[in-house]
């Protein structure tokens, strides 16, 4: 009988640990009790989707171990080595809550030669990107919102600006720096919410047309051969009057907030034939040119006249079992959560490329 082969998880461990995140967000407004129980609630998740993506693996007949990243390089590349992987499953998001590290531990992978799962650092650099995201999507002429880049709030009176706007930090995500505040109808407020946001985020400001619609995501499997999984709508219709219907940071984190209340996921979502493929070619392809490899999210809007704007394409987006749209999207699909992880693997061996 053939050895069994032999997965390594690698995960984050402060990679959702939000508080820290929420505190920027909120500012810094959180008690200690609710960032105490916050940090309870989510180790005990990230414990619980380790575990599960565990038992899933050796189900499949995997031998599966962990290692958890750090930002002591040798420890971490010592204990993979040793490991001795067939291949690394990549739940790391982050190094100590810093995102740009993402790219760079997939890099560590391919300085010891391990195959792994999702995106190599380069797509994963460029995702991360909201500027370089958008610059190759339009190369590609896939459907993009008009944008500009802010520095300082001044720049407000010299550039050539369509409203409403809405205004985001570039290098966040996860709705970071977004808020049912940060669509701007004119000059004024824009200035006003940008010094802000400058003084608060130390980056550059993304600021785009905001697109007024419905909002989508498509959860694709594959690399070569790719398979896009049930559109996925997210329902503002309960918003009340005063809300704007957008997935703010309430929205995606505070649930007992009015926005978090009101945007819920539904999948598949209730749209024509045309639609459906229209979003799910447009997802495809955007995956493609970004050179996303195994798994990844597309989130998009369609405007009243049905044309298709990508917001953001996500190649390393939240596969936990129970709450993420990619579990959901898998489930609509008629899969259980195991022949999500196991597809998700299988395509990480078979590629031709480590
Ligand atoms: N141009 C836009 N038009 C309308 N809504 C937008 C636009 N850009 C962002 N949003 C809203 O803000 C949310 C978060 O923006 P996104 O660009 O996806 O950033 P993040 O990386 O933080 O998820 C989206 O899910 C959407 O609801
Ligand atoms: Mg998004």
């Amino acid at each position: 009988m053939s050895r069994k082969k032999k997965v390594v998880i690698v995960y984050d461990e402060a990679s959702l640990d939000i508080s820290s995140e929420l505190e920027l967000a909120l500012n810094g407004k959180i008690s200690d009790q609710v960032r105490e129980a916050m940090q309870d609630t989510s180790t005990i998740s990230l414990v619980e989707q380790v575990e599960t993506i565990s038992e899933v693996l050796i189900e499949y007949g995997y031998s599966v171990s962990t290692v958890i990243t750090s930002s002591d390089i040798k420890q971490m590349t010592d204990k993979l080595q040793s490991e001795k992987p067939d291949l690394v499953f990549n739940f790391c998001e982050s190094i100590e809550g810093n995102s740009f590290q993402e790219m760079n531990v997939a890099g560590l992978y391919e300085l010891l030669n391990i195959r792994y799962t999702g995106s190599n650092p380069l797509t994963l650099g460029s995702c991360l990107d909201k500027v370089r995201t958008k610059q190759i999507l339009s190369f590609h002429k896939i459907g993009i919102t008009p944008f500009r880049v802010f520095v300082s709030p001044d720049e407000v009176v010299r550039k050539k600006l369509r409203f409403p706007v809405i205004a985001k930090p570039i290098h966040e995500d996860a709705s970071i720096g977004i808020s049912n505040s940060s669509i701007l109808h004119d000059r004024d407020t824009l200035q006003r919410h940008l010094a802000e946001l400058l003084k608060k985020f130390s980056q550059p400001i993304l600021v785009e047309e905001y697109i007024e619609g419905r909002e989508f995501n498509v959860a694709i499997v594959g690399t070569e051969e790719l398979l896009a999984l049930p559109v996925s709508e997210i329902d503002f219709s309960t918003m009340p009057d005063g809300y704007n219907h957008i997935v703010s940071y309430e929205a995606k984190w505070i649930p007992e907030s009015i926005e978090y209340k009101n945007t819920v996921p539904v999948c598949p979502a209730r749209i024509s034939q045309r639609l459906q493929k229209k979003l799910q070619s447009t997802a495809m392809r955007a995956y493609e040119v970004m050179g996303c490899r195994d798994y990844g999210r597309v989130d998009m809007r369609v405007d009243k006249n049905g044309n298709v704007f990508v917001l953001e394409v996500n190649a390393n987006p939240d596969l936990s079992p129970s709450g993420s749209g990619f579990a959901r999207s898998a489930n609509a699909f008629g899969w259980t959560y195991g022949q999500l992880i196991n597809n998700i693997v299988e395509s990480a061996f078979k590629r031709h490329i480590a």
